[in-house]
């Protein structure tokens, strides 16, 4: 091995000896932030923009679960609803507010007087509080929806962040369809809510049009185009009507973001927000990404079935980390590597994300690896000879059931082998 082979391995060393998200930024800077800082916030919108699936509503006592829940994932915020949208929402902030210590609590309001005052009212047991308020920054928004001009926008939101800070110190801006926004536009206005007190700025990516290259430019051009900028937190907050939400959350982050905003299972209206689990887990596995975040990832399973099961909106079985497949392995070729070595075919050990292990599952795609795997689970023992019409005998039930259960299994083995065992 000549001299450079030998400092090109120890530094590959070095790099793969990295805990997750501690590797020096050695390929990454970000302009903004010193490199000790790359901490991500995660801002869960769940029990706000993810409760907003039409017919998955949750009452006070089921967003308190949650909310307890999430406390336990360790989230860094909690947005807990939208207090002037309905009693019943005003009432649920105010009972979260008072039932978690750790996380911010966050409400809603648009840039609107009474909403700002409903949210601060809502939020006074907070011990962490936070007003989220903004509007529409737009071509799109500000003439057809809000029927402003950009002037008057301005004002707007400059207004509704200097009336939020007379009730809370940290008052969070969103630009609403920040995505498809003029950057300079977007960014006059992010200084002059920055200048009226804003503590953290949220770029949305509201209809999830963005790619992420163009997401992560614009938070790019924030970032060099915005004085005080580097006194707040950039915030993502991407839709997913392209399938583009993670990514584009991703993106920003890597271009200086320091707040994700998501939701279990990237629940949320139209095709939902940014999944909490899939960014989650994107910094945690990649390692030479700098960034960190306070999540218990043991706790992701858990909480994907009790949001799940609590908004009656099943998850997905191909959903990355948490769907009932995302460690179920049923052809033959990658159950027999799996078998060898979990990690020929899985990134994340099952545990890591709460799953008790990973599963072998028996279909007419199914190899004899797997079928002696799962027999040997039953603790049958079956002579050699006897292998290849078991397989065959499998095949036929498989074709006809589709997937064969563990009882499936057990009474194949009992009719064949009668009486050994
Ligand atoms: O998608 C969006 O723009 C929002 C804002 C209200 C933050 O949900
Ligand atoms: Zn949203």
């Amino acid at each position: 091995m000549v001299n450079s082979d030998i400092v090109i391995c120890l530094f590959f060393d070095f790099y793969i000896a990295q805990p997750a998200g501690k590797f020096p930024g050695r390929f990454y800077s970000n302009p903004t932030q010193n490199i000790m800082d790359q901490k991500v916030n995660i801002f869960d919108t769940t029990l706000r923009d993810g409760e907003q699936v039409p017919g998955c509503g949750l009452n006070k006592k089921e967003k308190v679960i949650i909310a307890k829940a999430l406390e336990k994932l360790g989230v860094d915020v909690i947005e807990a609803g939208f207090p002037i949208s309905s009693p019943g929402d005003f009432e649920s902030v105010t009972a979260i507010a008072d039932s978690v210590s750790d996380p911010t609590v966050c409400a809603l309001s648009r840039a609107v007087e009474k909403d700002i005052e409903c949210a601060a009212e809502a939020l006074t047991k907070a011990k962490k509080p936070r007003i989220h308020t903004g509007l529409g920054t737009s071509d799109q928004h500000i003439f057809t929806k809000l029927r402003s001009t950009r002037e008057k926008v301005l004002e707007r939101g400059v207004a509704a962040v200097k009336l939020a800070k007379k009730y809370v110190e940290d008052v969070e801006f969103y630009a609403e369809d920040a995505g498809r926004t003029d950057n300079e536009y977007l960014a006059t206005i992010i200084e002059a809510v920055i200048a009226a007190g804003a503590t953290v700025v949220n770029i949305p990516d509201t209809t999830g049009y963005c790619l992420p290259e163009e997401y992560g430019q614009k938070i790019k051009y924030l970032v060099d185009n915005v004085k005080g900028i580097d006194r707040v937190t950039i915030s993502t907050h991407c839709h997913n009507d392209l399938g583009l939400a993670t990514a584009n959350s991703i993106a920003g982050v890597q271009n200086g973001a320091r707040q994700i905003e998501c939701t279990i299972n990237g629940c949320g209206e139209r095709a939902g927000n940014t999944s909490l689990e899939e960014v989650v887990m994107i910094m945690r596995k990649h390692r030479w990404l700098p960034f960190t975040t306070g999540i218990q990832t043991r706790q992701l399973f858990p909480i994907s079935r009790l949001v799940s099961e609590t908004m009656g909106m099943p998850v997905q079985p191909n959903k990355a980390i948490v769907g009932a497949n995302a460690f179920a392995h049923s052809s033959g070729i990658h159950q027999d590597g799996v078998i060898k070595n979990r990690e020929n075919y899985e990134i994340i050990d099952p545990h890591e994300v709460g799953v008790d292990e990973s599963s072998i599952v028996l279909t007419a795609r199914s190899g004899r690896a797997a079928l002696n795997f799962r027999i040997e689970k039953l603790g049958v023992e079956i002579p050699d000879s006897e292998k290849d019409a078991v397989y065959a005998k499998f095949l036929e039930l498989a074709d006809r059931i589709k997937l064969v259960q563990d009882d499936d299994l057990k009474e194949l083995l009992q009719t064949h082998l009668q009486p050994s065992i």
